[in-house]
């Protein structure tokens, strides 16, 4: 498939998607559980309780200090710039954009709430003291997070009622290793997609379409700690980084990338406006999630494999053909949405038959946000 029908494909699907045009409409697009969209999860309480981090306490304690200083305290307010350059760059954007930049935040909102909903019930249900203070403190910075959003989306009309929200979404039970697994995965996404996206408006102020974006450089440190505090859980319990487990780790890295890679692919206009490609952007996050991993995953996918970069765009294909079966409706397109899952499942599996790379352990866990 060449890129030029790849984004004609997009731009049709665009055209066919469900519009936000009110609070409903928003509130709807976060309470909607889909493949590609962001989740709520539960885990089993006991298990967490149960989880002794003595093996690396010299880094956890030092990893407290850092929370308890909370240097982002007051990083998540308003400054006086922030509701002129609101008024002034919103109505430049197209009805197209201004689409994605709200499907944009609504994602990012209900990904934020997710890990402030999980961090609070892990700390409600139980004792263990390190692991209640470090869910304090993630829920502390996750709520922050959600709430700056729900800012932006209020400057809409368009906010989102976390209170429904909780009671009304669907939630995901994973036992507690498949959580540090998605969760620390998916913290240092975060932190890779909002340093790539701070760091390119950085060089080209002239693309910062919305305020929002001047807050990512702090903001994102916060996600690469929550990252940090996963690693050292992991570190601490070995089995969990070896044997079959091995196996589950690729399929996690595999299946956040791929979702990654559809997503964002939806979103080609917010992209371009930053000045970039949502391939390229999708890449750069790819490469500094792997570089960061190490400090963790014995194995690492191989992003530059040929057959892993055509597996990612024969996903996102089939993703679009499920969407037209879905507009399509009746019996053709139910059959057309069963092939799509068929297909999907068969290329997902190619996907995870590319060899990966096999890695040492560095000694010292910690990393520092560099990028
Ligand atoms: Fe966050
Ligand atoms: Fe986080």
């Amino acid at each position: 498939m060449n890129t030029q029908t790849a984004s004609a494909d997009i731009d049709h699907v665009a055209r066919l998607m469900d519009t936000v045009e009110s609070a409903e409409d928003a509130n709807a697009r976060a309470v909607k559980s889909t493949v590609l969209s962001p989740r709520f999860y539960t885990t089993d309480f006991q298990a967490m309780d149960a989880l002794d981090v003595s093996s690396v306490r010299a880094e956890w304690d030092v990893m407290m200090k850092e929370y308890e200083g909370d240097n982002n305290h007051d990083h998540f307010q308003r400054d006086a710039a922030f509701a002129d350059e609101v008024r002034t760059l919103m109505p430049q954007l197209s009805p197209e954009m201004r689409q994605e930049f709200l499907d944009f935040l609504i994602s990012s909102l209900t990904s934020e709430f997710s890990g402030c909903i999980l961090y609070n019930e892990i700390r409600k249900n139980v004792a263990n003291p390190d692991i209640k203070q470090l869910m304090t403190y993630m829920a502390r910075d996750e709520s922050r997070h959600a709430g700056f959003i729900n800012q932006s989306l209020k400057d809409f009309n368009l906010g989102i009622d976390l209170g429904s929200l909780k009671r009304t979404k669907a939630y995901t039970f994973f036992k507690p290793k498949y959580i540090f697994y998605a969760t620390y995965l998916s913290e240092k996404i975060g932190y890779a997609r909002y340093i790539t996206i701070f760091r390119q408006l950085e060089r080209h102020p002239d693309k910062r379409f919305h305020p929002i974006f001047r807050w990512f450089e702090r903001w994102c440190n916060d996600e690469f700690r929550h990252g940090e505090s996963f690693a050292l859980i992991m570190r601490s319990q070995p089995d969990l980084l070896r044997g079959a487990n091995k196996l589950w780790i690729r399929f996690f890295i595999l299946a956040v990338y791929a979702t990654m890679y559809v997503r964002d692919h939806t979103r080609p206009l917010l992209h371009e406006a930053m000045g970039l490609h949502s391939t390229e952007y999708d890449y750069t996050v790819f490469r500094i999630t792997s570089d960061i991993c190490r400090q963790v995953f014995p194995v690492e996918v191989d992003i530059d494999h040929p057959v892993f970069r055509r597996c990612l765009e024969r996903l996102l294909q089939i993703s679009l053909a499920a969407d037209r079966a879905t507009q399509r409706g009746g019996v053709v397109g139910r059959l057309q949405r069963a092939v799509c899952g068929v297909q999907a499942a068969w290329t997902f599996g190619r996907l995870y038959c590319v060899p990966v790379i096999h890695q040492e352990l560095p000694k010292a866990i910690r990393m520092d946000p560099v990028w």
